[in-house]
């Protein structure tokens, strides 16, 4: 923006300035044409007469001044003010002159317009050539008028961006705004449907339980639907848990972020450690830990099981049979940093901007493991969000990826 309009203040400018010079160089020359009278004037009777001399005389004005010269090139006689301190003109220009073009020029701050005069011969067929005539004009006045333009396009130039910017951000609010409130409406209603959602699903849940308990009142098929009930009840349930989590994540704030209690982050991974190693063996994997101890961060324990369970889970259910699965925890500066580094399919590139996203899924990971809804990254990252941390991965198809945390030390 700022540079289209750069080129236009520039041609503008240019262009103003070509087209008053030019008129400034016609009216020189009709002041240099009405003089040419005079030229003979001065030749034969000298300079006593040429204030009677009225053409030229009509045209002059203070900013001007007249030069006459002989055919030799030497200054015969001058009327005005501001008088150029160089000769006629020099050699080539001279050449330009005799053929009877006007010869402009510019030194310093005085512009100059000279012509030849010529009178025909006896025979009149031969022209010959009697002098020249120089008008010259200050160009004081054209300069300080040209960079008030320049000032002025300068001027304009900003308020025009100000305004254009301004103007600009007003109408990307104005368009963002209807776009904003409906992301904020769909947030809004999935914090309330999760939230109306639990008290039905618990009822659901405890009548299911309640009639599990009492199975011998049931045919062995209704049992297994209760079963069915049951597991596909406990699935509703996890996800309605999880979107409540992400919606409370939203509305947090940089300024009510929670205030944790000081944890031991080491004891933490140990206890999921054992935890992830009996899942890891029981799919054929082996497992590895390698924790520092006595790091300690300020943080939500369940949370942060929460966080490391569903990288460690994806870790296991990503990899297949003989790969290995590594948990590490060591201190980093002002940090404790976590990586659970796996063997597994990995991930393409292009995907990893997306694993974060909420219900996001690889085709390659339907594939291997049917299970899942896309929302265990999200969660891990809105609770190292919480923990005012920073999640990373890296990745590649067929060697594994790696998930780095660092969260910060208490
Ligand atoms: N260790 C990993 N190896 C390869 N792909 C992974 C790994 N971790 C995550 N992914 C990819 O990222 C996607 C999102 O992971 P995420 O944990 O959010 O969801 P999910 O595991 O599919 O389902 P769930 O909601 O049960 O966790 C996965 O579907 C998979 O494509
Ligand atoms: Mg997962």
């Amino acid at each position: 923006m700022s540079a289209i309009f750069s080129i236009s203040a520039t041609s503008i400018y240019y262009f103003f300035r070509a087209d008053l010079l030019k008129d400034q160089d016609e009216r020189l020359q009709t002041l240099a044409q009405a003089a040419v009278p005079s030229l003979q004037t001065i030749k034969t009777k000298g300079t006593k007469d040429l204030n009677k001399d009225l053409p030229w005389r009509n045209l002059f004005d203070s900013q001007q001044s007249l030069e006459w010269f002989d055919a030799d090139g030497k200054l015969i006689a001058r009327e005005g003010t501001n008088f150029p301190n160089f000769p006629l003109a020099k050699s080539a220009s001279t050449n330009r002159l005799n053929e009877g073009s006007p010869l402009v020029e510019q030194h310093g701050n005085i512009r100059s317009v000279s012509i030849a005069v010529y009178t025909d011969s006896l025979n009149k067929k031969i022209l010959q050539l009697e002098g020249y005539i120089r008008v010259n004009e200050s160009t004081k006045e054209f300069d300080q008028r040209m960079g008030q333009l320049q000032l002025g396009l300068e001027v304009g130039g900003v308020i025009v961006l100000t305004l254009s910017s301004v103007s600009g951000m007003f109408l990307t609010l104005l368009v963002i705004q209807p776009i904003k409130q409906s992301f904020q409406n769909l947030k809004q209603f999935t914090a309330d449907a999760s939230h109306e959602l639990r008290n039905p699903l618990t009822v659901i849940m405890t009548t299911v339980e309640l009639m599990e308990s009492h199975s011998e009142q049931f045919s062995a098929d209704d049992v297994r639907k209760f079963k069915t009930i049951s597991t596909a009840t406990q699935q509703i349930r996890h996800l309605v848990e999880d979107l409540r989590f992400l919606s409370h994540t939203d509305a947090l704030t940089d300024t009510n972020v929670l205030d944790y209690p000081k944890v031991p982050l080491d004891e933490i991974l140990q206890d999921l450690a054992d935890t992830f190693e009996t899942d890891a063996q029981n799919k054929k994997l082996s497992f590895e830990s390698y924790l520092s101890t006595d790091i300690h961060i300020k943080g939500d324990t369940r949370q942060l099981k929460r966080l490391f369970a569903n990288l460690l889970e994806n870790a296991i259910k990503y990899s297949r049979t003989g790969g290995v699965v590594k948990l590490f925890l060591e201190k980093h500066k002002l940090f404790a940093v976590v990586r659970v580094e796996d063997t597994g399919i990995g991930i393409p590139q292009e995907y990893i901007p997306l694993v974060f996203q909420r219900f996001w899924r690889a085709e390659t990971a339907r594939l291997q493991a049917k299970e899942g809804l896309g929302l265990g990254l999200a969660i891990a990252q809105a609770i190292v969000q919480r923990h005012l941390g920073k999640i990373t991965v890296s990745s590649k198809v067929g060697v594994g990826s790696c998930f780095q945390v660092h969260l910060p030390l208490a």
